[in-house]
C-alpha cells in the first residue's frame, strides 16, 4: 500500500526566528547551510515575509530583497515560502490595492512560491487582493484561517471561511494557530470537517507555547491534514513550533512519508547550535520563551500578548495591575467584535486594555487604531463592536460604508518621488511604503557605503 503522504515545512529561519530571538538571525548565521537545508526533503521552507522584513531594515543592516534572493540563489529544490498580512502586507495598516499587487508580484519574483495569506479578523475581502494577485503572479496561494476561541468562531464559522477561500482560488487552507491554544481534539474535528468539505490540501500551523502542539499535530495528520510547520530541533519548543526531527521520526514509524531525511536534518541541527547558543548566551535568546507557559490557555490570550502586557505595565510601575489588566483584556476584546488575537489586533486590544486599566475609565482614552478600526478601517469585525465602544470611539461620525481599501490612493508613486535617486528599484519604493523610517535610513547608508567603497576602490588603484 502506498504510504500516506504528509509534506513538512521547516520553519526556522522565519517563525522560529521571530518566536524565539525575535527575528535577529542574521544572513550569515545560515548562509552556509541553505544548500543542505535544499536536500532535507521539506515540502517547503518558510523563510522570508512576518517581521523579517521589518527586522532586515531596522535591526540587521540587509535588504530583505536581497536576503531573499540569496536564499532563492542556494535553494533550488524546496519551495520557498512567505508569510503575509494581507491588505496589512508586512506592515500594521491597510494599504493601496495597487501596493498590495505591487508587493506580491515582486515577492514571487524575487523566489517566493508559496504566500500564507492571512487577515488579523479573517475577513475575506481583505486577503482578496493577495490571493488574486498571487494566482496571477503564478504563485501558490495559501488562504488562511486564523484560530481563536470565542463565541462567534465557531467550526461552521471556520469550514464557511475555509469554503470561500478556495472560492476565491486558494490553492491550500492552512489553519493558523498562532497562540498555540488550538487543542488536539478541537483541531482533529476542524480538519476532520475541511477535509469533507474542501477539495484543496488542509495545513496546520501551530506554536509549542502552551504545550499542546505535538499532540494537536498528530491529531490533525490523523484527521488527513496535508501538512504540518515544525522547526530544527534546536529552535524547536516554548514560543517556537514542534521539532522537525521528532515529528518526522514519529511519523515515519507510524507508516505516513514525509520525505524528509532525518540525516541531513542533524546536520542541519549541527549547523544551528552553535548559533543557538550565541543567541543565548549574548541575550538575544531569553531561556524563559523555551518552557511551556498554560496561560494561554487560563487567560485566552497568546503569549507573546502576555509579555507585552507586563512590560507596559513594568515600564510604568504598574505590574500590581496585571491581574486587572487580564480581566479587562477579554472585555475589550468582546466590544471590539471577538477579534482574533494575532497583529496588529492583539497589540489593539492589550494597549487598550491596560489603558483602560491605568485611566480607571472604560475608553476614557481611545487609541488611533482602535478608532480607525471602529470607523472600518481594518475591514469587518468578526461580531458587531458594542455601541457604547462604537459611540466613544466616533462620537457622531459614522462608520465607513463599503470596502476601506477603495479609498486608499496609491502609495507609489508619491514614494518614489520622494525617495528620488535613493530608490535603485521597484523593491526599493516598495521597502519604503511598508517601512518608511527605517527603509529611508537603509537605504542612505547603503548609498554612503557605495560612496566610500568607489573612493576606497580609487585610493586601491593608486
Ligand atoms: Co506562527
Amino acid at each position: 500500500m502506498k504510504k500516506k503522504k504528509v509534506n513538512i515545512t521547516e520553519v526556522v529561519l522565519r517563525d522560529a526566528n521571530q518566536s524565539q530571538i525575535a527575528t535577529r538571525m542574521p544572513r550569515s548565521d545560515f548562509e552556509d547551510i541553505l544548500e543542505t537545508m535544499d536536500q532535507a526533503g521539506y515540502y517547503s521552507m518558510e523563510v522570508w515575509g512576518g517581521a523579517t522584513f521589518d527586522s532586515c531594515l531596522r535591526y540587521l543592516d540587509e535588504d530583505p530583497w536581497d536576503r531573499l534572493r540569496f536564499i532563492r540563489s542556494k535553494v533550488k529544490n524546496t519551495k520557498l515560502q512567505m508569510l503575509l498580512r494581507g491588505q496589512n502586507i508586512l506592515g500594521y495598516h491597510h494599504y493601496s490595492d495597487e501596493t498590495v499587487r505591487a508587493f506580491v508580484r515582486k515577492s514571487v519574483e524575487n523566489g517566493i512560491d508559496i504566500i500564507r495569506i492571512f487577515d488579523a479578523l479573517n475577513d475575506p475581502a481583505n486577503m482578496a487582493t493577495a490571493i488574486d494577485e498571487c494566482l496571477k503572479a503564478g504563485g501558490h496561494a495559501q488562504g488562511t484561517i486564523c484560530y481563536t476561541t470565542s463565541p462567534v468562531h465557531t467550526f461552521e464559522s471556520y469550514v464557511a471561511l475555509g469554503k470561500k477561500l478556495e472560492s476565491m482560488g486558494c490553492h491550500s487552507i492552512c489553519i493558523k494557530d498562532m497562540a498555540g491554544i488550538m487543542s488536539p481534539k478541537a483541531c482533529y474535528d476542524l480538519v476532520t470537517e475541511l477535509k469533507k468539505d474542501l477539495k484543496i490540501p488542509v495545513y496546520v500551523h501551530s506554536h509549542t507555547t502552551t504545550g499542546l502542539a505535538p499532540m494537536t499535530l498528530l491529531k490533525a495528520i490523523e484527521a488527513g491534514a496535508d501538512g504540518v510547520d515544525t522547526a530544527i530541533s534546536i529552535f524547536s519548543g516554548g514560543t517556537s513550533h514542534m521539532s522537525t526531527e521528532s515529528l518526522v521520526y514519529a511519523l515515519e514509524e507510524m507508516g505516513y512519508d514525509t520525505g524528509v531525511n532525518l540525516k541531513v536534518c542533524q546536520k542541519i541541527n549541527d549547523h544551528f547550535k552553535p548559533v543557538q547558543a550565541r543567541f543565548l548566551k549574548e541575550g538575544g535568546l531569553n531561556p524563559s520563551v523555551l518552557t511551556t507557559k498554560i496561560d494561554a490557555l487560563n487567560y485566552q490570550i497568546p503569549g507573546g500578548m502576555l509579555s507585552n502586557l507586563i512590560s507596559q505595565l513594568t515600564a510604568v510601575d504598574k505590574l500590581d495591575q496585571l491581574d486587572a489588566v487580564l480581566e479587562e483584556t477579554p472585555k475589550v476584546r468582546k466590544d471590539m467584535g471577538y477579534p482574533p488575537l494575532v497583529t496588529p489586533m492583539s497589540q489593539m486590544v492589550g494597549t487598550q486594555a491596560v489603558t483602560n486599566v491605568l485611566t480607571g475609565e472604560r475608553y476614557k482614552l481611545i487609541s488611533k487604531e482602535v478608532k480607525a478600526y471602529c470607523r472600518g478601517e481594518y475591514g469587518h469585525s468578526p461580531a458587531p463592536i458594542s455601541e457604547d465602544l462604537m459611540k466613544k470611539a466616533l462620537g457622531d461620525e459614522k462608520p465607513i460604508e463599503g470596502r476601506y481599501d477603495d479609498t486608499i490612493e496609491p502609495e507609489f508613486p508619491a514614494a518614489k518621488k520622494y525617495l528620488g535617486d535613493l530608490a535603485e528599484s521597484e523593491e526599493d519604493v516598495l521597502s519604503y511604503i511598508a517601512f518608511p523610517q527605517q527603509a529611508e535610513a537603509f537605504l542612505k547608508e547603503r548609498r554612503e557605503k557605495k560612496a566610500l567603497k568607489v573612493s576606497y576602490t580609487i585610493q586601491e588603484a593608486e
